[in-house]
């Protein structure tokens, strides 16, 4: 329900957030949040995420959260993944810092390696916890005690 974004909005209402979200009931949970709430600094954006950044090249983020993507455990599911090489690439030329969460270790792996053979960029990963709100995933994996795996990616 956008829960990560109603606590970064209401910690900071001097910045402007953009949640993305191609799914029409995570809009309408989080639109009507908003209202009922009076945050006024979250944009909500209903295609995916893709399609923002050719829409809005020129637009970029200061930071920007990844939690819990869907993971396409099978492997010949993997390409459905969010996060491709390709799609990091563009990520990280357009944001200062990622934050990623997972708890599939396949993917936060994954990520790691890509993010480690970007090239003319300095980067800084690191696997340190950091914070979030307790989303819908985030107590799902709890709930399954599922590991979670933390990786910032940090542009110099
Ligand atoms: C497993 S859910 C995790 C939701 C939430 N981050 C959490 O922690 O509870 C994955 C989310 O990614 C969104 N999603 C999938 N593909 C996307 C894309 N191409 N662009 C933006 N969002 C996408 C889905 O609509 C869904 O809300």
């Amino acid at each position: 329900m956008g829960e990560n974004m109603i606590e970064l909005a209401k910690k900071n209402n001097n910045l402007n957030i953009i949640g993305i979200e191609p799914l029409l009931n995570g809009q309408c949970n989080l639109a009507d949040y908003c209202i009922n709430n009076s945050v006024k600094n979250i944009y909500i954006y209903t295609y995916p995420v893709q399609i923002f950044f050719k829409k809005y090249p020129k637009l970029n983020f200061s930071c920007c959260y990844i939690l819990f993507p869907d993971p396409w455990y099978k492997k010949k599911h993997n390409k459905r993944r969010l996060i491709n090489f390709e799609f990091l690439k563009t990520l990280v030329a357009r944001t200062q810092k990622i934050y990623f969460l997972s708890d599939n270790y396949d993917y936060y792996l994954k990520v790691k390696s890509f993010a480690s053979k970007l090239k003319n960029v300095k980067i800084f990963l690191s696997s340190r916890k950091f914070k979030t709100a307790n989303t819908k995933y985030f107590l799902r994996a709890k709930r399954l005690k599922n590991k979670l795996y933390y990786l910032t990616i940090d542009k110099e």
